[in-house]
């Protein structure tokens, strides 16, 4: 999806990942090597504000939300499509237009021949001090992208 498309609505509102997922179940996600979503646990569907169903064969950028810059998704996608894991922190957009911060581990699942035939994503909450580290440091990245490329809506 290219980022001239987003026209999801935006609600300035933080939902906390604690208070929806209060017994710490691990939030967990699955994708084929494209990044289309296979697999889905109940807690990251309720955290991202989805039905059952909603997510499945949908690509993962659905939760992206546009304050998050290119550059930490480029390097993700290197990093695991490398047969890393990437350990990284990530602004999310729920259905309703509110978000969520997490932080993220993402690990190639791989096929009995070695190949890699996909993605897992395992997330956890954020301490409330790097929660704004990452809220200052990604919009000044993200600001950086906008002047480079020039382009108000990307
Ligand atoms: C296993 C896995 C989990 C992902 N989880 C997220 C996520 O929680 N939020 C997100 O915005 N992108 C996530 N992505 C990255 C998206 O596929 C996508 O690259 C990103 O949303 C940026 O969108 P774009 O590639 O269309 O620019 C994940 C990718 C994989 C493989």
């Amino acid at each position: 999806m290219s980022n001239k498309s987003f026209n999801k609505k935006l609600i300035n509102e933080e939902v906390n990942f604690e208070e929806v997922n209060p017994s710490n179940r691990p939030v967990i996600s699955q994708t084929d090597i494209r990044g289309i979503i296979t697999y889905t646990n109940s807690v990251f569907r309720k955290l991202s504000g989805y039905k059952k169903g909603e997510m499945l064969g949908k690509p993962h950028n659905i939760i992206r939300h546009p304050d998050m810059p290119k550059i930490i998704f480029k390097e993700m996608w290197d990093t695991a499509l490398n047969g890393k894991a990437w350990n990284g922190v990530i602004k999310n957009l729920i259905k309703d237009g509110r978000y969520y911060w997490v932080e993220a581990f993402i690990t190639p699942i791989y096929h009995d021949n070695g190949m890699i035939i996909g993605f897992s994503s395992a997330r956890k909450s954020m301490d409330e001090n790097l929660k704004k580290y990452y809220e200052d440091k990604y919009k000044e990245i993200k600001l950086k992208e906008l002047k480079d490329n020039n382009n108000i809506y990307n």
